[in-house]
């Protein structure tokens, strides 16, 4: 047998090895004998990122594309797909000089034709592999209308419910984030970028974007750098390595300076601390935007500052192509900045296989197949989350149902902000799902529309609802308009008039089960008393209405937890679970009733709680879940022995479904550590498991912390495990359990 050894070896060390090391080696090799032959002007060209709806001729500084493409003005385009692609990339294969394809960008963001929840949705379901599947599903349909490249995944943490964007992300939690993050990346790339059904990915927007100020979109953002550390950077360095190939500067400035001209993030955090070899482009014309933000003086400025600082690509600003060539005549570029950038550019297009098959294989048939719309399914029912249930829910089979509300039936919102290309004709409406459930049992009546202030249909609403057992109120944002880009808001309630509708339903005394569409955390305090049930189930995707008629009946059981904190109101944004203590903290016992009326001199509102609605973490479902105790290993630890790698800290704890039903729970592992040279959070999430219990079931789960999951960035600004007591708790939400504790010494 001995003889078998060597082969193996030999085996193994192809398997790990790159594959063709000669043909990587022709690669680089192609990209320098294409340098080599470039004009200025070209390698300009393939800098520069156009979106196709935007307008040229006379006065736009563009000519027609096509005439751009064959001078080779033009690397690479968004918002082109189907046969378009084909058409503009033959101009660049035949008639351009140097014959280089370009490549064709979308925003593919929860799906391109079958659309899945939002991703604020998505990480609702706190399921990775569910997330994966979805952004396969995503690049193969987009790679099927000519696309190569999605600017996915948006990996930005949000904790202001008024910023519009919250809803693309996958919220507040920079661990989520990073799970999510590299999910996406795995889901859009697959195992090679070559693939035939795989698309780059971009994280985005780099970085610190979501922490504008007051909420309000494309705001400057003030971030020390120990926070952007620990809660801004770990989901694009998750993103970075899973394999992402591109990465997107934000619109924001950071600390004064704009994201899109930034040395510090990107030149030494991205490209030398984390080795990120990828193409970084700008968001859409954040380049010129640098002198608005102050720091160009004009847009030569800008160009210079943005190439310099490591922006390869300009998607629309149209600086680095007609501004660049004078900065490097006067010496303010170095031409092998330019270079480094355009090498960037044609890497991408090789690795995404465009120089060896440059056409796209367009296949209409290749959209919402079958198995998309089930795997769009699961994930719309998985990312609902239960926030009340008075015991209405699961709805009776035989109970008579009002459905009212705006959101009831209409198919384009439950495309969310980015619907790619997803077409509301593919969408299974509430109205459209529970008609077909119940026959002719289904009473409808619109109500209102989503922000008016017309009371005209209230009536129609209140005589259905009289006539039911039960009323279903779909109510929420305008998907469009109220959620996504420059989409923030200063009021966090039902828009319009739909709080009104609702009370006026509730007067009838019919139980009400509110559904809330929405693409951020509401502020529910007014409405949910007056509800039975209630569920936060954003934007659905296609099969909203087959997903949300399903957990209504019960055939499955509400598992989706919240990413995000809903708040008790908007004063309290932002909010987010994961935040420091103060020197006063709410006593635990004022916070349980006990101490009315509430003392004064502790961190709070004199009006208003400080703990959120409804937290970070939590959802109920059909069944009940207790928890038993936890423990851990040993009751002391070396901060040496975990900074080295050598030991971890094993938790264990127990989790028992006591209800009727089958259900599934989110298991949350969560830590504080005290006595550190700097703060820690009260608690920071650093381990999850979605597990399914039958009734009556238990299961055993266990976690380890490691150097990962404890070091933190200490009063030095080094990352290490410090000495530290340590909480830890394993529980069903971020408010929840007992936690055990252990000590970590020298
Ligand atoms: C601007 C948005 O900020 C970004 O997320 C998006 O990818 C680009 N527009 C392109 O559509």
């Amino acid at each position: 047998m001995a003889h078998h050894r060597p082969l193996l070896a030999f085996t193994l060390c192809l398997l790990t090895a790159p594959l063709f090391p000669a043909a990587a080696a022709t690669g680089e090799a192609r990209v320098d004998a294409l340098l080599r032959q470039m004009t200025l002007d070209e390698k300009l060209g393939q800098l520069t990122l156009y979106s196709g709806g935007t307008a040229t001729g006379p006065e736009t500084g563009r000519r027609a594309y096509e005439a751009m493409v064959a001078a080779g003005e033009v690397g690479a385009f968004l918002n082109v797909v189907g046969p378009d692609v084909n058409r503009l990339q033959k101009i660049a294969l035949e008639d351009s000089r140097l014959k280089i394809p370009l490549i064709f960008a979308l925003d593919v963001i929860h799906g391109y034709r079958t659309i899945f929840p939002t991703p604020l949705g998505l990480s609702a379901t706190w399921s990775p592999d569910l997330v994966e599947r979805s952004a396969r599903i995503a690049a193969l349909e987009a790679r099927a209308d000519g696309l190569r490249w999605t600017f996915a995944p948006m990996v930005d943490i949000a904790r202001d419910a008024r910023w519009g964007r919250i809803t693309e992300g996958a919220g507040e939690d920079p661990y989520l984030g990073r799970v999510m993050a590299a999910a996406y990346v795995r889901g859009f790339q697959g195992r090679a970028l070559g693939g035939p059904h795989s698309i780059a990915a971009t994280l985005k927007h780099y970085v610190g974007y979501g922490a504008a100020e007051g909420g309000r979109d494309y705001n400057t953002t003030q971030i020390p750098e120990r926070l952007l550390r620990e809660v801004y950077l770990p989901p694009f360095r998750a993103g970075v390595e899973a394999g992402a190939a591109t990465v997107m500067t934000g619109f924001n400035a950071l600390n004064g300076v704009p994201a899109s001209a930034n040395d510090f993030i990107l030149r030494r955090i991205l490209r030398q601390e984390w080795g990120f070899e990828g193409l970084v482009v700008s968001d859409w014309t954040s380049i010129a935007e640098i002198e608005a933000h102050g720091t160009a003086r004009d847009g030569g400025d800008a160009a210079r500052k943005a190439i310099t600082a490591g922006v390869d690509m300009d998607m629309e600003s149209d600086l680095y192509r007609t501004r660049l060539g004078a900065e490097i005549a006067a010496g303010r570029v170095a031409l092998s900045v330019i270079d480094e950038a355009v090498r960037r550019v044609l890497r991408l297009k090789m690795a995404v296989g465009l120089f060896d098959e440059p056409y796209a294989e367009l296949d209409p048939d290749a959209m919402v197949q079958p198995g998309f719309r089930e795997v769009a399914r699961e994930a719309a029912e998985r990312s609902f989350v239960l926030l009340k249930n008075d015991g209405v829910l699961p709805l009776k089979p035989d109970a008579k149902v009002a459905l009212i509300g705006p959101l009831a039936e209409d198919a384009g919102a439950m495309l969310g902000s980015w619907g790619a290309r997803g077409r509301p004709g593919d969408v299974v409406t509430l109205r459209a799902a529970l008609a077909h459930r119940l026959g002719g049992g289904l009473i409808y009546a619109r109500g209102t529309g989503i922000d008016t202030r017309s009371d005209d249909g209230f009536a129609e609403a209140v005589a259905a609802a009289r006539q039911s057992d039960i009323a279903i109120l779909a109510l929420g944002e305008d998907a469009g308009r109220m959620t996504g880009e420059a989409a923030s808001r200063t009021r966090l309630d039902l828009p319009g008039n739909q709080t009104a509708l609702l009370k006026a339903v509730a007067e009838t005394g019919v139980p009400i089960v509110l559904l809330v569409f929405s693409g951020r955390p509401l502020d529910l305090t007014d409405v949910a008393p007056d509800v039975e049930a209630m569920l936060a189930v954003w934007y659905p995707g296609i099969e909203a209405g087959p997903a949300l008629s399903r957990v209504l009946y019960g055939d499955s059981s509400p598992g989706g937890r919240l990413t995000v904190s809903f708040p008790r109101a908007v004063g309290q944004e932002p909010l987010y679970y994961n935040r420091l203590s103060t020197g006063r903290p709410v006593p635990p016992e004022d916070r349980s009733g006990g101490g009315e009326p509430l003392p004064k001199y502790v961190s709070r509102y004199i009006d208003e709680e400080d703990t959120a609605l409804y937290p970070f973490g939590y959802g109920l479902s059909y069944t009940r879940f207790s928890y038993g105790p936890v423990s851990v290993e040993h009751d002391r630890y070396s901060a040496r022995a975990l900074n080295a790698g050598k030991t971890r800290i094993r938790v264990r704890g127990e989790v028992t479904n006591v209800g009727e039903r089958p259900g599934e729970e989110v298991v949350q592992l969560y830590i504080r550590q005290r006595g550190t040279s700097v703060a820690r959070p009260v608690r920071e999430l650093k381990g999850f498991q979605r597990v399914a219990l039958r009734p009556g079931e238990t299961r055993e789960v266990e976690f380890s912390l490691g150097r990962d999951e404890l070091a933190f960035w200490t009063i030095d600004m080094e990352h290490l495990v410090e000495p530290a007591d340590l909480q830890v708790w394993i529980a069903g939400s971020s408010t929840d359990g007992q936690p055990a504790t252990t000590l970590i010494g020298d």
